[in-house]
């Protein structure tokens, strides 16, 4: 069979990035401009400030990655983009972006959804077995999806507050850590020791959900009562507390996900698959009995490569977008 190249661009959130894809598991190139240095100060993502450096950087980014390739847009077979969920200006610069070079160069366009993006990270690095369960971690999705074959998503367990990335950065902002803080609270972990007795949300039995929410308010208050008496906060301690209990209840959960519904293949995805302490739990718990899959670092975190990875299929199903295609903030998987 001929192989596909498909350029995919992401602009959701903070990242400008653009990647071209080979058969949806090569890498020909992979850049990302993070604009982190730029929201740091407001601690955390200005959804305006966002709009204007994807506007700036968009083009540039996108010849680097033919650049870097070493290829020219009548190299490729698709253009793909993220269509959301995201901010909505953000997305609106990555979706004109990856208009405007597929109409220029006669090339099919292709809507990815963000989380497929974060799951068919993992088809970079090993083919992907179905039926499998994937769990989603970032900044904004905490998910058990059960997936039969690809393109098929169902939803079995989500968060039912917050993220399990909002609740990191958010314990991070408290203890004055920069943004994103969730990198912060893992290297600060591992140097601490989990002596403090820290809530676990388990909801209903077997239920499948999660909540961060109350860990999070617990943790917030714990600092802030220390601070009221006068006491010094130990960050390290306090950290390595807060993410035993999160990987606790995710390990925990997603055994039960993996029981039920008899998969042999488990992915992780987004963000806070970066977590060190999250990945060994993974391993300890599932690398003997099933196939574990985790993308290396730079694949966990917002790029293109993983939605060039996820519009695969769609090429080979002819599921493209029209000229109306549009930034979907609230798109559903
Ligand atoms: O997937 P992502 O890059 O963006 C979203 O789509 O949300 O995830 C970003 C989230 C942030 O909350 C960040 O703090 C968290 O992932 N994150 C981590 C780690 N690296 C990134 N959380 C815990 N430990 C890490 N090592
Ligand atoms: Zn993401």
């Amino acid at each position: 069979t001929k192989t596909k190249r498909i350029l995919a661009i992401e602009t959701s959130c903070d990242e400008t990035a653009a990647a071209i894809i080979e058969n949806g598991t090569t890498i020909l190139s992979n850049v990302v401009a993070s604009q982190i240095e730029s929201h740091k100060r407001f601690g955390g993502v200005v959804p305006e400030v966002a709009s204007r450096h994807h506007v700036e950087q968009v083009t540039r980014i996108i010849e680097q990655a033919l650049e870097e390739a070493n290829l020219k847009p009548s190299d490729l077979d698709a253009v793909a983009v993220t269509e959301g969920p995201g901010l909505v200006g953000a997305l609106l610069i990555g979706v004109h972006a990856a208009k405007a070079m597929a109409f220029a160069h006669g090339l099919p366009l292709i809507g990815v959804h963000h989380i497929a993006g974060h799951i068919y990270a993992n088809q970079l690095e090993q083919p992907m077995h179905f039926p499998l369960l994937a769990l989603v971690v970032s900044g904004g999705h905490t998910e058990l999806i059960y997936m039969e074959k690809d393109g098929h998503y169902e939803t079995i367990g989500m968060t039912r507050d917050d993220a399990v990335g909002e609740a990191y950065d958010k314990v991070a902002r408290t203890l004055g850590l920069p943004y994103p803080g969730g990198p912060h609270i893992d290297r600060l972990a591992h140097e601490g020791e989990a002596v403090l007795t820290f809530p676990r949300s388990w909801l209903e039995p077997n239920s499948l959900d999660f909540s961060f929410s109350g860990l999070k308010s617990h943790v917030l208050n714990v600092v802030h009562n220390q601070k009221q008496r006068g006491e010094e906060t130990n960050p390290a301690n306090l950290a390595a507390s807060f993410q035993e209990s999160v990987i606790e209840v995710l390990v925990t959960k997603t055994r039960t996900a993996v029981n039920k519904y008899g998969v042999n293949q488990l992915v992780v995805a987004g963000g806070v698959a970066a977590n060190k302490g999250l990945r060994a739990a993974l391993e300890k718990e599932f690398a003997e009995s099933l196939t574990l899959s985790i993308p290396p670092l730079p694949l966990c975190t917002d790029n293109a490569a993983m939605i060039g990875a996820a519009a695969f299929y769609q090429l080979e199903q002819a599921s493209f977008a029209g000229w109306d295609l549009n930034g979907r903030p609230g798109m559903e998987l």
